[in-house]
């Protein structure tokens, strides 16, 4: 049978094709803004046929009323990142967090720890040979779908078609359903990046050289380092993800991905978030190379990559180094990501560096992001053995290399002023010996 036929055969409407999910089943979800809300949005019109499934996803994006009160009789949430979207239902006890390392999670499908029922992806049209896109989000998505016992695809003319390792065939014998549904892809809103930002961002282009490589995170942070950097040549990515500000960087002639020292002259991630504008700049681009997250953020790939530097984000870190990025106290508010992924990746690089970037302040100015201790409850995220750098809008604090003592300085140097008298009494006390 060609793949013509296959794909006529497994064509049907979204009501049909979500008869597919059963009951008690495990389902994952496409991630981020990939997601194929079309499907998700008659899974929830059709919720009164489910009991009990178990919906397991990342960074939502979407609607997530799977999620609301009076859903939890048919959908339980297990989350392995809590979004926006997702954050009260985790909190308020209708879903739960799994911990796991961004670059392990395609492992959990298939090691027996977290089997798949059903993916349901979104993808481009099949090309000439009956491959499907997943365009931008191929992260855990691809490893899901390969691994999923049924798979259900919502073909949308409006996904990106990305290179890399990013496709699905018409013909895979796992994929039981094939759903036509074009529709404008979720976006991520830009976001707002204030002076405090803009003080951050110009701090870490100081730790960032010509010819480097760069992951950046999700947010405004990230975003604001871009600002400073058009100076900058021949700058290379390969991150968990990028979005607009790298689209402006690359106009501008400043990514080249020419230095790089593994995908020479390719912007490689494993997912994207951001506007039209991004997707139509990554949409046939030659020089995009999308692939899973098992090869993307795996510690060992980014260590192949000299000059690499991540930039991500915490909500706390105490004097010793440790950060807490996605719990405040025992508030999961958001998940481990790549964070650690990238941190590690970086150590194993030559001349990697690893920037962990953030006001200096929360809770509009209220608390000190740089604590004695971690509130109780919280996350390490990143351990004292792994930290690198430290950033704040007040300077940039060595910690790899340094004693107990010396991070703590440094640490103390970069919190806001207002809370530094504070700090400097803890370290008298722990250290036993004078601050100044
Ligand atoms: N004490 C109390 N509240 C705090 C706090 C603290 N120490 N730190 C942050 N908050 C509050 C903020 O005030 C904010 O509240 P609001 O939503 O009511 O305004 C909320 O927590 C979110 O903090 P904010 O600093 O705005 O978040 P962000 O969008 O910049 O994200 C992280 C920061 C750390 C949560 C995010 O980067 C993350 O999840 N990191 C871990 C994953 C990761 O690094 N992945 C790798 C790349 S994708």
């Amino acid at each position: 049978m060609s793949w013509q036929d296959d794909y006529q055969s497994k064509l049907m409407s979204a009501d049909k094709a979500l008869d597919y999910l059963k009951s008690g089943e495990r389902l994952v979800i496409a991630h981020a803004c990939g997601e194929p809300s079309y499907l998700v949005d008659t899974m929830v019109e059709k919720a009164e046929q489910y009991e009990n499934v178990e919906i397991v996803h990342m960074v939502a994006m979407g609607k997530c009323a799977y999620a609301q009160p009076g859903m939890e009789k048919h959908f339980r949430h297990n989350a392995l990142f809590v979004g926006g979207g997702t954050r009260k239902a985790v909190q308020e006890g209708r879903g739960d967090y799994t911990p796991c390392f961004f670059y392990r999670i395609p492992a959990l499908f298939t090691n027996g720890s977290l089997p798949i029922d059903v993916a349901m992806v979104q993808t481009t049209p099949p090309d000439e040979n009956g491959n499907m896109c997943l365009g931008i989000s191929v992260d855990y998505t691809l490893p899901a779908a390969k691994a999923a016992k049924k798979v259900i695809v919502q073909v949308n003319k409006e996904v990106p078609r990305t290179g890399g390792n990013s496709c699905i065939n018409v013909s895979d014998a796992n994929i039981v359903a094939i759903v036509e549904h074009d529709a404008p892809l979720i976006e991520l809103p830009l976001p707002k990046i204030g002076e405090v930002e803009k003080a951050i961002g110009a701090n870490c282009a100081k730790l960032i050289n010509d010819g480097d490589t760069l992951q950046l995170g999700i947010g405004a942070i990230p975003d604001a380092v871009l600002l400073f950097l058009k100076e900058k040549k021949d700058l290379g990515i390969h991150s968990e993800m990028f979005s607009d500000g790298v689209v402006e960087l690359a106009e501008a002639g400043v990514i080249t991905n020419a230095k790089k020292t593994t995908h020479k002259g390719k912007y490689v991630a494993n997912f994207l978030m951001g506007s039209k504008r991004l997707y139509d700049f990554v949409n046939n681009n030659p020089d995009v190379e999308m692939y899973p997250v098992d090869y993307v953020n795996h510690p060992i790939v980014i260590g192949k990559e000299d000059n690499i530097v991540s930039i991500n984000s915490c909500v706390q870190i105490d004097l010793m180094g440790q950060a807490a990025s996605e719990s405040i106290g025992y508030t999961q508010i958001s998940g481990v990501g790549g964070q650690v992924d990238f941190i590690r990746g970086a150590a194993f690089a030559k001349n990697g560096r690893a920037i962990l970037a953030f006001p200096s302040t929360a809770a509009k100015g209220k608390v000190s992001k740089i604590v004695p201790l971690l509130d109780e409850g919280a996350a390490v995220s990143t351990s004292r053995n792994d930290v690198d750098y430290a950033v704040t809008e007040y300077g940039i604090a060595k910690l790899s290399g340094k004693t107990l003592k010396e991070r703590a300085r440094a640490l103390i140097e970069i919190a806001h002023p207002d809370f530094r008298d504070g700090l400097k009494k803890v370290y008298e006390e722990r250290f036993h010996c004078s601050y100044e």
